[in-house]
């Protein structure tokens, strides 16, 4: 079937099932170009929370369509790609943060959003990179644990280091494949121009840049910077936002090695196949999902607040 075909076909089956597409901002350019939104994890689980379609068509990794569904329980959530996981999500179980919980009672657990239902249950509070550090912040508590990203409890804890968390042992792979040597080679080619990374960088390549953010803080940064050059630390498909949005400014990605493969896996042909079968239904098991809600709520209101 020809891309028009199956773009036209798309949107006449959204239409009448009542569905609504969010993607993320590292899915192909077909892909976001079909979406109702495209957003950070924030702004999709946010959506997701309030949409009032009858299907959402989550365009992103399984843990995303995940929380859709935790919070959106009456919704159904359908994953184009089934087999999209999130390597970082996978270096936690829930059996292990129950383990960690029990030889150290009294630990706030404070989980990024990349993580399964079963360990968002087990926390007390997620967060997204957009929020992190003012939900942190906002924690009356002298023992907290942060999982099961590394990168990204590094970064809050060198912004607040009265806190001092304790540490997941796990990143994401296509972030830390960054090297420190890269910044030092990009920005002799370039001297003066900008360098933006995401915290999932590791903390070598953090502290090199000159500004730190979000996929959307980026997004926003650019789009509100005077500079006409920029080099970017983050999985590449953001660079098709930022083309769109700064016609006249110029982006180089960081390391070629900044392509994450699970968010690359969906198509056109996979939205358009769930539409039509509704099939790669994502479902969380209630006991779980309760639990999950809680801590991605409770995320929900800190980040208002
Ligand atoms: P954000 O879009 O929330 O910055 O997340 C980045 C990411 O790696 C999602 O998997
Ligand atoms: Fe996971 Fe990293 Fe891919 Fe995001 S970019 S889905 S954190 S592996």
């Amino acid at each position: 079937m020809e891309i028009n075909s199956i773009v036209s076909e798309i949107k006449k089956l959204k239409r009448e099932k009542n569905a609504v597409i969010l993607a993320h901002n590292y899915q192909i350019p077909e892909i976001q170009d079909i979406a109702d939104i495209v957003g950070d994890s924030l702004k999709l689980s946010e959506e997701a929370a309030k949409t009032d379609a009858d299907i959402i068509v989550f365009c992103g990794v399984h843990f995303m369509a995940e929380s859709a569904k935790i919070l959106s329980p009456t919704k159904k959530v359908l994953l184009p790609a089934i087999d999209a996981g999130c390597p970082m999500a996978d270096m936690i179980t829930g059996e292990k943060l129950r383990a960690y919980k029990e030889e150290n009672p009294g630990t706030t657990v404070v989980c990024y959003v990349n993580s399964s239902a079963e360990v968002k249950a087990e926390c007390d509070v997620c967060v997204t990179s957009s929020n992190a550090l003012k939900i942190v912040e906002s924690l009356d508590s002298d023992k907290i644990l942060f999982a099961p990203d590394r990168n990204l409890g590094n970064y809050i804890n060198k912004k607040l280091p009265n806190k001092k968390m304790e540490l997941w042992n796990g990143f994401c792979i296509t972030h830390e494949r960054v090297k420190p040597e890269e910044v030092a080679i990009v920005r002799n080619k370039k001297p003066g121009v900008q360098v933006v990374v995401h915290p999932e960088c590791n903390p070598a390549v953090v502290e090199l840049a000159d500004f730190v953010g979000s996929t959307s803080q980026i997004l926003a940064h650019i789009r509100n910077s005077e500079d006409k050059e920029f080099i970017v630390g983050t999985e590449m498909g953001i660079l098709h936002t930022l083309r769109k949005e700064n016609l006249y400014k110029k982006f180089t990605l960081l390391s070629p090695a900044l392509i994450c493969y699970n968010m690359k896996k969906t198509s056109l042909e996979d939205v358009l196949h769930v539409l039509k079968t509704e099939e790669n239904e994502i479902t969380v098991d209630e006991e779980i999902r309760e639990k999950a809600y809680h801590s991605l709520n409770r995320m929900l209101e800190l980040s208002k607040g």
